[in-house]
């Protein structure tokens, strides 16, 4: 808190004395919670490299990886304070900060791939989701993917019937919580960036994630057994500060929404080979068994998440939920 209330403190000194001479650069600092060797922070090393090429260097972008600025919810509170200038939360960290829609994301077993995904985040629904950003001081510039989660614990889990009990970290959304709840585990929000330590120490016994963030974040190797669920899927809405975005000369705005859509192509291009990379790595490193689970066993563990939809459904809104699924095309729960 000490360091947002310093960072909101240098941001207000700088309007007092005055916008910065001709030479100096706008600076856009950039935080986020993975390594650089993942689908976001690769994405966001494009942005840097395309924002300063297209600006001709009138804009700078400091990308702090690993949350070396700030943890999942100080994140979008500097955002939301102007500290930061844009950042790449998942959707399921919306909730903390009164937006909870982005959470129908989470749903278990919402979107079969990425391409139904692009359906989605490509059409009026994704559109209409941006929207709701505005309110609360932030405009949406990209949906950025990062891919399918998997299941790791120091346990075995192939039935529904092994997660009982065990404790799980989630991220901060309700929809995450009812999922574990459905399988009568127990869900423990906790930041990103406090992970890993918990897993070494036994705070909590397995979490979900995707493969490139289980590999750059060591995961594996605290983690006895990881399991192919692709049960949900993790991505990110690129944000930045309302205020700080619009008042931006119209000029460098477009050199800038240029670099974000070339870098959002390129890093949903490769997200899914980076994924796969990170699991080839995982498997080479041989500190983890891989499970892969039969058709039966994805059925049922598909039909013990089922519940989740009407757990959630007045929290995410039910005429949403039904909304991603037709545009998906998929079968309504
Ligand atoms: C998580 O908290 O597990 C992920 O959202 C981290 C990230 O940004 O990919």
């Amino acid at each position: 808190m000490r360091k947002l209330i310093l960072a909101a403190a240098s941001v207000a000194i700088m309007a007092l004395i005055g916008p910065a001479s001709a030479q100096s650069p706008i600076v856009i600092k950039f935080s986020h919670v993975v390594a650089s060797n993942t689908p976001k922070g690769a994405a966001a090393d494009k942005f840097k490299e395309l924002a300063e090429k297209y600006t001709g260097g009138k804009v700078k972008v400091e990308v702090y990886a690993n949350s070396t600025l700030y943890k999942d919810k100080e994140e979008l509170e500097a955002l939301q304070l102007g500290a930061v200038q844009m950042l790449a939360p998942s959707n399921s960290k919306f909730g903390p900060i009164g937006i909870r829609e982005f959470e129908v994301f989470d749903l278990p077993y919402i979107l079969p791939d990425l391409a139904t995904l692009r359906k989605v985040t490509d059409g009026p629904l994704g559109a209409k989701l941006l929207k709701l950003l505005e309110p609360k001081g932030m405009t949406g510039l990209a949906y950025w993917d990062n891919g399918f989660k998997e299941m790791t614990a120091n346990k075995k889990l192939i039935t529904p019937a092994d997660y009982k009990g065990v404790k799980f970290r989630i991220q901060s959304s309700k929809v995450l919580e009812a999922q574990f709840r459905s399988l009568g585990a127990i869900p423990q929000v906790m930041a990103f960036g406090e992970v890993y330590q918990a897993l070494q120490t036994g705070v909590v016994d397995g979490q979900e994630n995707t493969t490139s963030n289980i590999y750059s974040q060591k995961m594996h190797e605290v983690q006895k057994y990881v399991t192919m669920t692709n049960h949900g899927y993790i991505g990110y809405v690129v944000v930045v500060n309302k205020k700080f975005w619009d008042g931006l000369p119209a000029d460098i705005r477009a050199q800038l929404d240029k670099a974000m859509k070339e870098a959002t192509a390129y890093g949903n291009g490769q997200s899914a080979k980076e994924n796969e990379g990170a699991l080839e790595e995982i498997k080479k490193a041989g500190k983890t068994e891989i499970i892969t689970l039969t058709p039966e066993q994805d059925a049922a563990m598909r039909k013990a998440m089922e519940p989740v939809y009407a757990d959630v459904a007045t929290r995410v809104g039910k005429p949403l939920i039904e909304e991603f699924i037709k545009e998906t095309g998929g079968v309504s729960h």
